[in-house]
């Protein structure tokens, strides 16, 4: 009897917890090629760019050397077109053998030996998105495993090519595969791309107990108007999308286009912020052989990161949306700090933003100001105006530290400061009023 409780109540358990495989306690970062190199198979007339192991293994090989792995960019992703169109004798997939001569597990070995990790693309229906073999239903368990056995670390599971009812059963059957492999492999679903709309369509619960990042919207474009309507869609929804992120569940607005052709520098640096204040995934999708310094030192931004990997992982959210189009992002961090971004719509000149911390629902006190994109910092009271000068496109950042303690009584003795009492003010974080 005792038993037969304990069993049930284990299998009820077990139906409603998160996904528990371990992975991206904090949003992954990495390279992914789709943005940048898309479906590029003319490796003889541009083998420096198209889909092959060389690509990947040059990106490895930039990201081991230059300075991106210690800042945690691991990851790096194949995407669609690395397939062969046909599978193995024994209906496995396998990598086009001209493009990928050493296979899947040589790029998994060359990633692992450098401290890096290997993620490969998948499609949850007939074909991916660009015409190459998916995994239908039927093949799921014989995909996963195959990707465990060539130790990958990562999928990216795409929905081209199927339908509703199809995605609702090969998605979680996808997650309970990949973990019946065993071995530790992050799961990226495109799900809610494909459901279109929000909730009741999409059940972020679910999509939080089998994946570990999902793809919510469309695809991103090396353009400045792309990364705007993707950044105003997670910000109209974010009442929506924030209760869904956490340790190990991320919403995905797609890679970073900082370091190609695209934006503008004010703009780079408004992407960066924006998706550190998003909590999320930063995959790159640019040619790290070439990139340009000044894309380099935004991607490279330590406290930036370290805002976007913040171990509460809170994904932050709009609270001000100001007639003169600034917009201001805040973001819950550890420690009782916080982050802030003030982000120009504008198109004119640089703006002259005058507001308060208390008018930012900070509550009293004196606060440390750190402005990551220009390394300087300032005491701020709550009450105190300030103005920030932004941009147009562009952004200011903070990181702003838990207030300083209030209320301290000070006794003098003989004009040294001898003894300072703190009381009270452990409420250090701000409300949120939008
Ligand atoms: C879809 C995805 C993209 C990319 C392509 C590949 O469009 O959303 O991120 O993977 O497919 O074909």
């Amino acid at each position: 009897m005792h038993l037969a409780v304990f069993l049930l109540a284990s299998t009820l358990s077990a139906i409603t917890f998160a996904l528990d495989n371990g992975e991206m306690r904090t949003p992954p970062m990495g390279w992914l090629a789709w943005e940048r190199f898309r479906c590029d198979i003319d490796c003889k007339n541009d083998p420096k760019n198209c889909i092959s192991e060389n690509l990947f293994i040059d990106m490895a090989d930039r990201l081991a050397e230059d300075g991106w792995r210690e800042l945690g960019y691991t990851y790096v992703n194949i995407d669609d077109c690395w397939a062969s169109m046909e599978r193995d004798e024994n209906g496995r997939l396998q990598a086009d053998p001209k493009r990928f001569p050493g296979g899947i597990p040589r790029l998994s070995r060359y990633m692992h030996d450098r401290g890096l990790k290997l993620g490969i693309y998948g499609d949850m229906g007939t074909h991916t998105c660009g015409g190459y073999p998916g995994t239908p239903l039927d093949k799921i368990e014989v995909d996963a495993q195959t990707f465990a056995d060539w130790e990958v670390d990562m999928l990216k599971f795409d929905g081209c090519y199927s339908n509703a009812s199809e995605q609702e059963k090969g998605y979680p059957l996808m997650s309970k595969a990949l973990n019946a492999t065993g071995r530790p492999i992050g799961y990226s679903c495109s799900w809610p791309a494909y459901q279109g709309g929000l909730p009741p369509k999409v059940n972020y619960t679910q999509l939080g107990e089998i994946c570990n990042l999902w793809r919510n919207y469309g695809d991103i474009q090396d353009s400045w108007g792309s990364v705007l309507s993707i950044a105003d869609w997670f910000f109209e929804n974010q009442d929506i999308l924030i209760p869904a992120a956490g340790p190990g569940r991320w919403n995905d607005p797609d890679m970073l286009v900082v370091g190609d052709f695209g934006l503008s520098m004010d703009q780079s640096r408004s992407q960066m912020a924006l998706w550190a204040i998003m909590a999320a995934p930063l995959f790159m999708s640019n040619d790290l052989r070439t990139i340009s310094s000044g894309a380099r030192n935004i991607l490279q931004n330590k406290m930036i990161i370290s805002i976007n990997q913040d171990p509460m992982g809170i994904q932050g959210r709009r609270i001000v949306k100001e007639k003169s189009h600034i917009e201001v992002f805040w973001r819950s961090l550890s420690n009782g700090a916080s982050a802030l971004v003030f982000f120009s719509r504008r198109t004119d000149m640089p703006y002259r933003y005058q507001t308060s911390l208390s008018k930012l629902n900070y509550t009293t006190g004196s606060y440390k100001i750190y402005d990551v994109y220009t390394d300087q910092t300032t005491m701020l009271k709550d009450t105190t105006n300030f103005v920030v000068s932004v941009n147009p496109t562009g952004v200011v950042m903070w990181y702003v530290s838990a207030p300083a303690k209030l209320h301290e009584r000070h006794f003098y003795k003989s004009g040294n400061l001898m003894e300072s009492v703190h009381r009270g003010d452990e409420n250090t974080i701000p409300r949120v009023f939008l």
